[in-house]
């Protein structure tokens, strides 16, 4: 009788959550059964042998009713569900997420690469963690040059560092395929550098060009179509001359500061280029013999230009960013501007 009243209590759950509420009045710690069994300490010992096992088996079924009526409640769920009318799938979201972007230095990076991308150069990649031989030695660096030394590069075990730069990449690129070539290698590099406008990451984009009779010509022809298509008709540009080991001769290259140039196109100079009119983004020259040798390359036949940008810096001159950290912040409030 009994086992049959807390039955007729379980069947009349309509929901699991009725059900196990159900279940806690009857078999929880302060539940009806739980009362019962417990007495069950203080009958003597006769007694608790005929009645215990009673109790016990009474225990059991009211488990086992709980637990079918559990099933059932499951198994008439899915039923429903499986005749109820079908929904919708392609309704939109109730409530759409704001949609995050990409991070500006990322937006910019894609930006270069497009406008190089244009004008023929192929994507090449490489590894960040790099052999000497790769970042330094085969592109023309004495074994003694300050950039090789462990204040300036961060060195991991077995002569292998983290590239200083995607100079790497013309080695990579020359040293594994016969010439013409024409790349760009975007990518990340690490330098022991921090302040405003240095970041010990950071992101290049190199550029170079192997084929027979380069000159320094066609290396300014594309840096100033570059100039044109990436910050607008007209920006000027300017080659200093500058030292990479790896080419010969070198330059620093300028472009005319956005942000100061006046409606006639002349440039006042302002705090973003330091009152000069300029702002330098990337170093290049005509690569070097040595760097062809070293790559069995023969610089009798071949010439070709190299340059590397700094993606950091673009974004700076692009958005007139003055200080370089806040790039790596990841300030939603800086991003969402973007
Ligand atoms: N690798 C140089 C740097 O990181 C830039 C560079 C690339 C200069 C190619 C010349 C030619 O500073």
């Amino acid at each position: 009788m009994l086992k049959a009243a807390f039955r007729e209590r379980f069947e009349a759950a309509a929901t699991e959550q009725s059900l196990r509420d159900e279940n806690a009045k009857i078999l929880g710690k302060k539940g009806e059964l739980t009362a019962i069994l417990r007495q069950m300490g203080s009958v003597s010992a006769d007694a608790r042998r005929s009645i215990g096992s009673l109790v016990n088996a009474l225990k059991e079924e009211v488990e086992g009713a709980f637990e079918a009526r559990l099933r059932a409640i499951a198994r008439d769920k899915r039923e429903a569900e499986l005749h109820a009318a079908p929904f919708d799938l392609t309704l939109p979201g109730r409530e759409p997420a704001p949609l995050g972007h990409m991070h500006p230095i990322s937006i910019v990076r894609d930006e270069i690469v497009d406008v190089l991308a244009s004008l023929g150069f192929a994507v090449h990649d490489g590894p960040e963690i790099e052999t000497e031989e790769n970042n330094f030695t085969k592109l023309g660096f004495p074994p003694d040059h300050p950039a090789t030394d462990m204040q300036d590069s961060f060195w991991t075990t077995g002569g292998r560092l983290l590239r200083t730069h995607t100079s790497n990449i013309q080695v990579r690129a020359m040293s594994t395929r016969p010439p013409p070539m024409a790349f760009i290698a975007p990518g990340v590099v690490y330098r022991r550098d921090d302040d405003a406008t240095h970041s010990p990451m950071f992101h290049q984009i190199e550029c170079f060009l192997v084929d027979e009779r380069v000159t320094m010509a066609h290396l300014k022809g594309v840096l100033a179509e570059f100039a044109d298509r990436f910050f607008g008709a007209g920006t000027p540009i300017r080659l200093r001359p500058s030292y990479f080991p790896f080419v010969e001769p070198g330059a620093e290259v300028d472009v005319g500061c956005p942000f100061c140039k006046g409606p006639d196109g002349r440039r006042a100079g302002c705090s973003v280029c330091k009152r000069t009119g300029w702002i330098e983004i990337l170093g290049s020259g005509m690569i070097h013999p040595v760097v062809f040798e070293s790559c069995g390359i023969d610089p009798e036949k071949w010439t070709g230009f190299a340059f590397g940008m700094g993606v950091e810096r673009v974004a700076m001159v692009r958005y007139g960013i003055p200080d370089l950290r806040i790039l790596f912040e990841n300030d939603p409030r800086f991003l969402a501007q973007f």
